[in-house]
């Protein structure tokens, strides 16, 4: 039986209008509009239209936004003096620096100097660790998207074996952490792979819920799947494809067609995680201005 789809466009949309209700909230009842920066280094066109979309996204439901454009051949202190301006900034209560930086621009350096308290892309140190011992904190936003978009189409996480294919900083390794804790959407049993695994189908054939974070178009086949099981796919891949008018399409970390003929329930790329990680931007920046006592 074909797969029920997990539309993440359609979730996203839902989750948007409870934000854009919270954001309204705040302004009525305490006065405050939460705020986000975003700053980018140099002119990647990829990161320039990430960031012009979080933007647009954060505007259109009543976040005030600023865009910091700072030139290519921005220092790292320049660069550290902008991130320690909007940790004391009072309208900002989110800061995302757009990843990645220049080479000569120490990454992990630049997110260490963001006050934990406006990490809402929750790459910080002590998000991370806050990750691990399960405590409240900024989870990143597309691991965070992956979970609330199990949630929001009536999954059940808790006893599940879940195996994700991926160990990055930014998916694999926070989904992993999130999903094995004991609370809500979580209390999973969680398994982990990547590149050194051995006779990586039989261990995915043993997941109730499948997270492909790879890299690689369409790798997750449908013999790599166990009957019934759950598929998220984070992947983003163009490949070729002669017969699209722009001579390439967007594919997922997973063959589509025939796995969603075997698993209950699937992701589309595009249209499943991808979306969910904006709106969790937002999602965030309105936690940390709830949070703020200023
Ligand atoms: N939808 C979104 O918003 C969103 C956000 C972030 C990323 N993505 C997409 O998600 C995908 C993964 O991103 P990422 O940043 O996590 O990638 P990454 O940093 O390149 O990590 C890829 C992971 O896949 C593992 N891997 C590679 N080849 C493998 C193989 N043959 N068998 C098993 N494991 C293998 C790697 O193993 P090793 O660790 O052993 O090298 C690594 O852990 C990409 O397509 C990316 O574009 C989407």
């Amino acid at each position: 039986m074909a797969a029920r789809i997990i539309d993440g466009t359609e979730i996203s949309g839902r989750i948007r209008a409870e934000v854009q209700s919270g954001v309204e909230a705040l302004k009525k009842e305490r006065g405050t509009t939460p705020g986000l920066a975003v700053v980018l280094v140099g002119d990647n066109p990829a990161s320039k239209s990430y960031v012009k979309g979080k933007n647009k996204a954060a505007h259109e439901i009543g976040i005030y936004s600023e865009q910091h454009n700072l030139a290519a051949t921005t220092t790292e202190l320049e660069l550290l003096a902008v991130v320690d301006r909007l940790n004391h900034d009072p309208k900002i209560h989110g800061i995302l620096v757009q990843l990645p930086l220049p080479d000569h621009i120490d990454e992990q350096k630049i997110i260490a100097a963001i006050v934990p308290d406006k990490d809402v892309d929750g790459f910080h140190p002590v998000s991370l660790g806050r990750i691990m011992t399960g405590t409240p904190g900024f989870r990143p936003c597309t691991p965070l998207g992956i979970q609330k978009l199990l949630s929001y189409s009536g999954v059940t996480v808790a006893g599940s074996h879940v195996v994700v294919v991926g160990r990055s900083n930014i998916v694999g390794k926070p989904i992993a952490n999130m999903l094995m804790q004991k609370e809500a959407d979580a209390d999973a049993t969680v398994t982990v792979c990547h590149s050194r695994t051995r006779d990586l189908p039989s261990v995915t054939r043993l997941a109730d819920i499948l997270i492909a974070a790879i890299g690689r178009p369409e790798f997750v086949t449908a013999d790599m799947v166990k009957e019934g099981a759950v598929v998220i796919d984070v992947g983003i891949n163009r490949i070729e494809d002669p017969t699209h008018p722009k001579g390439q399409r967007m594919v997922g970390d997973v063959k589509f067609d025939e796995v969603s003929r075997k698993a209950s329930a699937i992701t589309p790329v595009p249209g499943g995680v991808g979306p969910m990680t904006i709106t969790m931007l937002l999602y965030n920046t309105l936690q940390s201005a709830k949070a703020c006592k200023a």
